[in-house]
């Protein structure tokens, strides 16, 4: 973490005219200095002065004040604001956590730490029913590196939700998803951050991260066979050539196949790792002709009620 004893808070998880629990820093010249006093009311005009919200602007809150902070969110989630207002608050105060925990040394602790996360997600969609549509039309806007496992995470809860899984099982597919990449940590960061094509020994090595994924998987106790599915077969394709094992159709796992949808449609209508992002339609579009045979036929019908019934609503 950039400053010892201090964790990120987005912007956009404070609710304005709200006194928080907690003191707010800044960091000027890489120190950090007292914003705004526990007790005091964090105004519009204070959020708007510091600066442009979209670019994931953040304060700092001591690491003491950790649980406070939880419980503020936690209060804002079971409070009366509204659902796109509870959607944006439950998206960016998890934004943050995920990037601690992707950055944490020991992946085990985040493992564990994940699941109260995804479990804020499922508890969420269970009591809210406009949920997903208000998560999924805040997906896919912004550069923020974390962004892809989170927003992956919530298609895949919304998929997996049309697909008539329930509780544990959402629980199980969202941290399966979250980690579908985790072992991207044991590929090497010019291959990762390589502006240009891969040549053939680097995409080889690219090609490992589902096998890496699985023996960082099966590590930790807690996690089960289907959240290492998740991870270890999200690159397989429906008609058989996808990798590293080359199964097919029924063969791989539903959320794998899953997987498979939401993170080439996050890939394609986001701009982190395309110059130019597609529209949904298209994108969803292009997966069922250009790419067609690649997913499972009737997921891919249901991602696409997914995301057009729920944003006409
Ligand atoms: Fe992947
Ligand atoms: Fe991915």
């Amino acid at each position: 973490m950039e400053s010892p004893g201090l964790f990120k808070v987005r912007i956009n998880t404070l609710i304005p005219g709200k006194a928080t629990s907690f003191d707010l820093y800044v960091k000027i010249n890489n120190q950090p200095v007292l914003y705004l006093r526990a007790g005091d009311n964090l105004s519009q005009e204070k959020i708007n002065s510091f600066g442009n919200r979209d670019t994931g602007s953040f304060f700092l809150v001591k690491e003491q004040d950790r649980q406070a902070y939880k419980n503020y969110v936690q209060e804002q989630m079971s409070g009366s604001l509204g659902a796109n207002q509870k959607a944006m608050v439950l998206r960016e105060s998890s934004m943050t956590l995920v990037e601690e925990l992707f950055e944490h040394p020991d992946v085990n602790k985040a493992l564990d730490g994940a699941r109260p996360v995804i479990k804020q997600f499922v508890d969420f969609m269970q009591t809210e029913p406009e949920a997903m549509g208000h998560l999924i039309s805040l997906s896919g806007h912004d550069f923020y590196t974390y962004n892809h496992s989170l927003d992956v995470a919530i298609y895949s809860l919304g998929l997996a939700e049309a697909a008539g899984f329930r509780d544990k099982e959402l629980e199980e597919m969202g941290i399966g998803a979250l980690f579908h990449d985790v072992g991207k940590r044991q590929v090497s960061l010019d291959i990762l951050c390589k502006k240009g094509p891969l040549d053939d020994s680097e995409w080889a090595q690219m090609q490992k991260h589902p096998q890496f994924g699985l023996m960082i998987l099966v590590e930790n106790p807690l996690i089960t066979d289907s959240v290492r599915a998740a991870c270890f077969e999200h690159h397989e394709s429906w008609s058989g050539n996808g990798y590293p094992q080359q199964i097919a159709a029924q063969e791989i796992h539903p959320f794998a196949r899953i997987v498979a949808i939401t993170d080439t449609y996050d890939a394609m209508t986001t701009q982190r790792s395309y110059n130019v992002p597609l529209k949904p339609l298209d994108a969803v579009t292009m997966m069922k002709e250009k790419l067609a045979g690649r997913y499972d036929p009737d997921l891919l019908k249901a991602m696409h009620s997914v995301l057009f019934k729920l944003k006409a609503s």
